[in-house]
């Protein structure tokens, strides 16, 4: 809050909100750019970190369960590739296929193969990274998020096992490495080639689509137009946007994506890291900006979201009192695999002061958000109770 406003002047402001909406002071930054993001990215929007842009958690509040295109996050390594889709051809090449050659895909020949429409979450391994430091206080490596790195959309495309069966894959391939067309990623000078990363065989004929549609339309460029992969319930390094080819093998593939990044280093984990990461954790957000203001002795509807990569939601719970005492909060939308859950308390603040909203989610396999993360040194999969810093006035 700004010192320079005073208590009588946040009422007026209050008094001007909509009913039951728990007011919000407006975000103050300038019209923000990212290099190599194509849309439009307004300030009250999106927050823009380096390459990427993270969704703001209040800009989901009047959305459905679906995150719309234009709020949904961006994660780049480099930029986005602008591709014409008569340009484009998918190549699955490699010794894991029957006669080791290469057959090529087409951009309409893609779409006449049988669709397959789904709603999944797309995360980055590294959403909630900020909060190992601001909330543990640990040193983390990486773009700093807060809990916006993550969207849910419904995805339509091909079968990817659909797509390796028509190419010819082998019995004997255990590994397919799908690779984007945007430029090769340059880290500390060393060029470590165009981002890709192994999926073991198993996943890849189980759900993965070869995706063109996002909720209903061609995939906008920043989010892999024409063709991406959606690698449901995996961190989102693995669904590869702009893909250009896929090499299948009969050996286990890597690539920095799997050795260097994306796995867990740091105390407890040996020195070459822990596996490579592979599915996302459970979470949940508050919609509301960081440090909102509400009045004290009125009631707050308070919303946000609910997701977990490993079963459908089961409950999300609330405290007002750090931890001491949690509420139930209402759920409103069905639970499903796959998707994110909206949610709803009502709250009347009575004390005023600095304070912060607590949301745990629990999925119906049990897992539940813990009170703190175990460290990692690149800050990866972040999945504790994050405190949420509100202002009751
Ligand atoms: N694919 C390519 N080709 N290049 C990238 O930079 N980023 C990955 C993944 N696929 C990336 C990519 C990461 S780390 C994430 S979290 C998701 O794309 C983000 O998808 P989105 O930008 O559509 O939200």
């Amino acid at each position: 809050m700004s010192p320079a406003l005073h208590r009588r002047d946040l009422l007026r402001l209050l008094a001007a909100a909509p009913l039951s909406v728990p007011p919000v002071l407006a975000s103050a930054s300038p019209a923000t750019a990212a290099p190599g993001i194509l849309k439009p990215l307004p300030p009250e929007v999106f927050t823009i970190r380096g390459t990427n842009a993270e969704t703001r958690q209040e800009a989901l509040r009047d959305t459905g369960p679906l995150t719309p295109a234009d709020r949904f996050f961006v994660r780049n390594h480099t930029s986005t590739p602008v591709i014409d889709e008569r340009d484009w051809k998918l190549t699955v090449w490699g010794g894991g296929l029957r006669g080791g050659g290469s057959v090529e895909f087409g951009y309409g020949q893609l779409r006449s193969l049988p669709s397959v429409t789904r709603t999944a979450v797309v995360e980055c391994a590294g959403n909630g990274r900020s909060f190992f430091t601001t909330q543990q206080g640990e040193r983390v490596t990486g773009t700093p998020w807060t809990l916006g790195a993550v969207g849910a959309a419904r995805w339509r495309g091909a079968r990817l096992r659909d797509v390796l069966e028509r190419a010819g894959v082998s019995p004997s391939a255990v590994s397919v490495l799908p690779r984007g067309l945007d430029d090769p990623f340059t880290v500390d000078g060393v060029d470590l080639g165009r981002v890709r990363r192994p999926l073991p065989i198993a996943k890849a004929v189980d759900d993965v689509i070869l995706a063109y549609e996002m909720n209903g339309e061609p995939l906008p460029p920043d989010h892999g137009f024409p063709v991406r992969l959606i690698v449901p319930s995996w961190i989102g390094i693995a669904s590869v946007k702009w893909v250009g080819d896929i090499e299948v093998a009969e050996a286990p593939q890597s690539s920095p994506w799997d050795t260097r990044f994306y796995r867990l280093f740091g105390a407890g984990y040996p020195p070459e890291g822990s596996s490579p990461l592979s599915r996302q954790t459970v979470k949940s957000l508050v919609e509301l900006e960081s440090g909102a203001v509400l009045e004290a002795g009125r009631r707050h509807r308070i919303t946000g979201r609910a997701w977990s990569a490993h079963a459908p939601v089961d409950r999300v719970e609330v405290s007002t009192d750090s931890g001491t005492t949690w509420r139930a909060a209402r759920l409103c939308d069905p639970p499903a695999r796959g998707g994110q859950t909206r949610w709803t308390l009502p709250w009347r603040p009575e004390r005023t002061g600095p304070g912060a909203l607590l949301a745990r989610t629990t999925d119906r396999a049990g897992n539940t958000q813990p009170e703190r993360t175990v460290h990692n040194t690149q800050g990866y999969l972040f999945d504790a109770v994050v405190r949420h810093p509100v202002t009751v006035v």
